[in-house]
């Protein structure tokens, strides 16, 4: 029977405590939150299986319509917890394969997870928030103060900007992976590398040249003035937040994406991203291409209108 594990989250309690009523989006957020620990589980299921969160999750919480067809949604899927993948700054990737027993239905995703204890996203999280009016209240001060609750809040807040801007960006048609699903601090999105669980390689390991070279800068050049033209930066944008896999570009890492029309040093932004990978892509020799590496800033300027 599904749903006998109990989600022992105490900070869920303490924080709702804590809650003004501008605060309800954050008491949705820990609503959903759902632990891996199933030590009380006693369904049979092995350690590190956990019942797919897929059929509980709000289509809020779920990539966009319609879903790929890879996308195992069924009712009894399960999700197994397969290793990490990486250790970032922000928090970790890990591989989840989510399976219907006694099926071929099977599809490797790839889970973030952010941190609640990384100091860096405060300092961060200043710059890129300018330009927006920061509302006083009890979590606002949890935040700054840097409490456990505060940090918690903030990690789902970051996933949620993540998750939020994965969706648009898909549905804009930009190369970025399917984002599956959000649970609390955790976003669930395609895997981009092979079915053994091999993760692509990020542009500045891809050993790319020649004419390969000059299609992903054309790839990745396309795929940043649409941004430009929807009024977006990246904000983080450089050879180890993208991926390469069979010749196709992806842009990861999405949480700090800027709006350039809202932000006062939006152009500033767009000038740095297209700066991070033009330098990159001089260095390796980039012959042929559509848009000059130092043209590059400028053009996405125009094209947000700054
Ligand atoms: N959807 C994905 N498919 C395959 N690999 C991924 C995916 N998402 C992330 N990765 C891998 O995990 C690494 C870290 O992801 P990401 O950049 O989103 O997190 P981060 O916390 O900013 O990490 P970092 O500090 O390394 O930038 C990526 O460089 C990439 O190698
Ligand atoms: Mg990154």
């Amino acid at each position: 029977m599904r749903d006998t594990y109990h989600v022992n989250f105490s900070a869920r309690s303490r924080g709702k405590k804590r809650l003004d009523e501008d605060d309800v989006q954050y008491e949705k957020f820990f609503e959903s939150h759902e632990d891996w620990d199933i030590s009380d589980d006693t369904d049979g299921r092995p350690d590190g299986d956990r019942w797919s969160t897929w059929d509980t999750s709000p289509p809020t919480e779920r990539g966009p319509l319609p879903y790929p067809e890879w996308l195992v949604t069924d009712l009894g899927a399960v999700d197994t917890e397969m290793g990490i993948l990486k250790t970032g700054k922000e928090g970790d990737v890990f591989l989840v394969r989510r399976w219907v027993p006694d099926t071929d239905r099977s599809v490797v995703m790839a889970a973030k997870r952010y941190r609640s204890s990384d100091h860096k996203m405060f300092t961060r999280d200043t710059g890129y928030t300018e330009g927006r009016r920061v509302k006083e209240s009890r979590t606002m001060r949890a935040i700054q103060n840097k409490t456990s609750f505060g940090k918690e809040v903030l990690a789902g807040q970051w996933a949620i900007a993540e998750f939020n801007a994965l969706k648009t960006c898909y549905q804009w048609g930009l190369p970025v992976p399917y984002p599956v699903q959000i649970t609390g601090t955790e976003i669930l999105m395609e895997f981009i590398g092979e079915p053994d669980g091999t993760g692509a390689p990020r542009l500045a390991n891809a050993r790319l040249e020649g004419d390969d070279l000059t299609d992903v800068w054309e790839q990745l050049v396309e795929a940043l003035v649409t941004l430009a033209q929807k009024g977006y930066a990246h904000g983080d944008l450089s050879p180890y937040n993208t991926l390469v896999k069979d010749g196709q570009l992806y842009i990861i890492d999405l949480p700090q994406i800027v709006d350039v029309v809202a932000n006062p040093r939006g152009g500033e932004f767009l000038e740095r991203d297209a700066k991070n990978v033009g330098t990159w892509f001089t260095q390796k020799g980039l012959r042929n291409a559509s848009v000059a590496p130092e043209d590059l800033g400028a053009l996405l300027r125009r094209e947000a209108g700054r």
